[in-house]
């Protein structure tokens, strides 16, 4: 894939294979580029009813092109710094890499200060919607569609890491960046926090950025980066998935816990079956049984216990036997106060810490972290 980051100056090929503007750092090559004109026809001028999600950096809009194709356009906020590398990262990631799992960038829009993406349209919106939203936004999914979303963003995750060239961490493995298709098939988004990972390195020595509740304990704590810290918010996912509960929107039982920790205690309790959504009237016990184990060998303290996304492909796959003596208690971060040690600024102290009483721990807290410099390659 097409990938170097700290390359001169490039544009994308608009329609007469013209560079349109500078863009300090985009390198590839074979992105479309659309006109900002034929964009916002294509949103009816970017117009709030056509508005499918927000997020970080900007927002998302259905648009419907010239030939009728429905895309999905994502705009950056203009002006932000940050959005601009997190815009030149998505599109250095994504612009070469093909996989059923991984959402397909059609094109982007770098005209003046405007920075748009346009992506192929997927109709259900995202997991966090179809799962986790108001009840506008509910679908009912089914157990059989659940696995299959398992094992699809598994399979999609387990391509960047392990097939792509360099291999690619995603950072921000979470159900919002799940998009489902007319079929509910998922498809890994938003790779605004991505990062390439050389083959030469152990680990990435970063800032942290990604989404309270899905972060690793080491990466958090420490900025290690590594494949594991996908493989660690991809079992939060998992969790979430099982029981339809947003892990960073939901506390357990008196001491607050978080999704993962009540999995562990409820496993120790040996009745792990009831994080199960109780929507699933109909379920296989031990299939659900074996994604909740797989979910908690990814979720480990000790990143190097987790396993691969390969080997959870295969452990979500197969009625593999998981030997459950060699598992280990999860680790978990959690907000405590100012200040942090990696760069991290965590200056929101949950809610129910401050008020000692129960209530969502994280209101606030699911916007990502994020940085755009100080990535540190360590050798070896
Ligand atoms: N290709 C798409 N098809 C349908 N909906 C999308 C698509 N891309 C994004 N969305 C919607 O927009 C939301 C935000 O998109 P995302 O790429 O995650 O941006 P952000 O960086 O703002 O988080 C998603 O959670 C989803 O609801
Ligand atoms: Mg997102």
């Amino acid at each position: 894939m097409s990938c170097g980051w700290f390359g001169a100056f490039s544009g994308c090929k608009g329609k007469h294979g013209v560079n349109q503007t500078r863009v300090e750092g985009i390198l590839t090559s074979d992105v479309k580029c659309f006109s900002y004109n034929s964009l916002r026809s294509a949103t009816t001028n970017f117009h709030q009813s056509r508005k499918i999600g927000g997020g970080g950096y900007g927002v998302v809009y259905r648009g419907v092109l010239r030939d009728g194709t429905q895309v999905a356009i994502k705009s950056l906020s203009t002006g932000s710094k940050q959005g601009t590398h997190e815009f030149l990262t998505e599109i250095n990631m994504i612009s070469n890499i093909r996989h059923p799992h991984l959402v397909e960038l059609i094109g982007c829009c770098v005209e003046d200060n405007h920075r748009i993406l346009v992506y192929e349209y997927l109709e259900n919106n995202s997991l966090a919607s179809a799962l986790l939203g108001s009840k506008s936004k509910h679908v009912a999914l089914d157990w059989p569609t659940r696995a299959a979303i398992c094992r699809g963003t598994a399979s999609g995750l387990a391509f960047l890491h392990e097939e792509s060239e360099p291999p690619i961490v995603h950072r921000d493995i979470k159900a919002s960046n799940i998009l489902l298709d007319g079929n509910f098939n998922p498809k890994i988004g938003d790779f605004g926090l991505a990062k390439l990972f050389p083959d030469n390195v152990t680990h990435l020595s970063t800032r942290v950025a990604g989404t309270i509740g899905y972060l690793a304990p080491e990466y958090a704590l420490l900025g290690q980066l590594t494949r594991k810290a996908d493989v660690y918010s991809f079992g939060v996912l998992l969790l979430e998935i099982v029981s339809g509960r947003s892990s960073n929107k939901a506390a357990f039982e008196e001491e607050l816990l978080v999704l993962v920790e009540w999995t562990w205690k409820l496993r120790k309790e040996e009745r792990v079956l009831d994080i199960v959504d109780p929507e699933l009237t109909e379920y296989p016990e031990a299939e659900v049984m074996r994604f909740i184990k797989v979910a908690l060998f990814c979720t480990q303290g000790g990143a190097h216990q987790r396993p691969t996304m390969k080997q959870v492909v295969e452990m979500l796959s197969k009625e593999v036997h998981l030997n459950e003596k060699a598992l280990t208690e999860p680790g978990t971060f959690r907000v405590r106060s100012t200040s942090h040690p990696s760069g991290i600024n965590v200056s929101e102290t949950s809610r129910a810490e401050k008020q000692k009483q129960p209530s969502n721990p994280s209101v606030n807290l699911t916007h990502s972290y994020s940085s755009q410099t100080e990535t540190t390659l360590l050798p070896r």
